[in-house]
């Protein structure tokens, strides 16, 4: 039996991982632990944790992932990002657990004009985007068997979300003022995490930094359009330029990822952007979600 422990385990990607997981291999065990259960900030909890789990992967789906509250909270972002990260980091090196940690387009500046490869230099946007490149140097250095996933604009039924946002209020108002240059893709939670959990399947041992988006380039604009479009609501949807929707984070103006690397380690093809949409869109509507 392979047993995983999945931290910020009530989160978005931990959810769909948890609903990914009954359609993979039948021997793998998860344990889902929540912020109140695992605080992965404190050294000696994450290290009593793995004592008595005796893990063989670790996902990291911890994260303080509000990108505009980390300006004014930039030690609890660090806490959480790069020295919970690091905590995670040491006790699995110590015990032989492969750690695979979420990552995010924020480590990118947005200057590029062509999709950022893993090759590409860092830099870490704000507050957010710096706290998660510490992390994930802090992980680099400490634990030989990791993987980075970086990823960009999750969305799924689960948590707090750009496309749940639209859903509700797309129906509340008559008309909406959306960003069209910030470029970049719509991910669906649910395609990273059986891309995570064909990872551990395949029982691959290449380590390393690793690209994971939808397929296909959008900005938000588009994103909102086709949310709308797709659910069949009615609501006027204006362009606006970032400097006219001003926000205490910056954010990358172009963050389309390269993600030949894990296609070719893992022999998939992944799915556009819109196709995964219309699956999350049926999903909602099925469960009688939409607000
Ligand atoms: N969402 C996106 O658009 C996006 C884009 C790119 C990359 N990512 C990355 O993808 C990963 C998963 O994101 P997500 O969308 O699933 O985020 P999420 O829904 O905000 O989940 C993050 C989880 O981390 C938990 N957490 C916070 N502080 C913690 C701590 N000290 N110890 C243990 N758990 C803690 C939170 O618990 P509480 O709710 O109890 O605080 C929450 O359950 C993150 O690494 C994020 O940086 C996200």
């Amino acid at each position: 039996m392979i047993k995983i422990l999945v931290t910020g385990g009530t989160g978005q990607l931990a959810s769909c991982i948890a609903e990914a997981s009954l359609n993979h291999i039948r021997n793998m065990e998860f344990v889902y632990r929540s912020s109140a259960e695992l605080d992965i900030t404190n050294l000696k909890a994450v290290s009593k944790e793995f004592e008595t789990g005796n893990y063989d992967f670790c996902i990291n789906c911890a994260a303080y992932t509000n990108v505009d509250a980390a300006e004014t909270n930039p030690s609890f972002a660090d806490a959480v990002n790069r020295m919970g990260a690091r905590n995670l980091a040491n006790i699995s090196s110590e015990k032989n657990t492969i750690l695979i940690h979420i990552s995010t387009d924020f480590v990118f500046d947005g200057s590029n004009s062509l999709p950022y490869s893993e090759e590409d230099e860092p830099y870490g946007l704000g507050v957010y985007g710096n706290t998660k490149l510490l992390g994930e140097k802090e992980i680099a250095s400490a634990c030989k068997k990791h993987f980075i996933i970086r990823t960009s604009w999750l969305y799924s039924e689960y948590g707090h979300n750009f496309m749940k946002s639209m859903l509700k209020y797309g129906k509340e108002m008559d008309k909406l003022s959306i960003v069209y240059d910030q470029i970049g893709t719509p991910t669906y939670a649910k395609d990273l995490a059986d891309v995570i959990l064909l990872l551990i399947e395949k029982n691959i041992k290449s380590y390393g930094t690793y690209h994971y988006s939808n397929e296909g380039v959008a900005s938000w604009y588009d994103f909102a359009k086709a949310i709308f479009e797709i659910n069949k609501i009615t609501v006027s949807v204006n362009p606006i330029r970032t400097d006219e929707y001003p926000s205490p984070a910056k954010r990358p103006s172009y963050s389309v990822l390269d993600k030949t690397k894990i296609k070719d380690l893992l022999g998939i093809q992944i799915p556009y952007w819109r196709n995964s949409l219309l699956r999350a869109s049926e999903v909602y509507q099925k469960n009688n979600l939409v607000t």
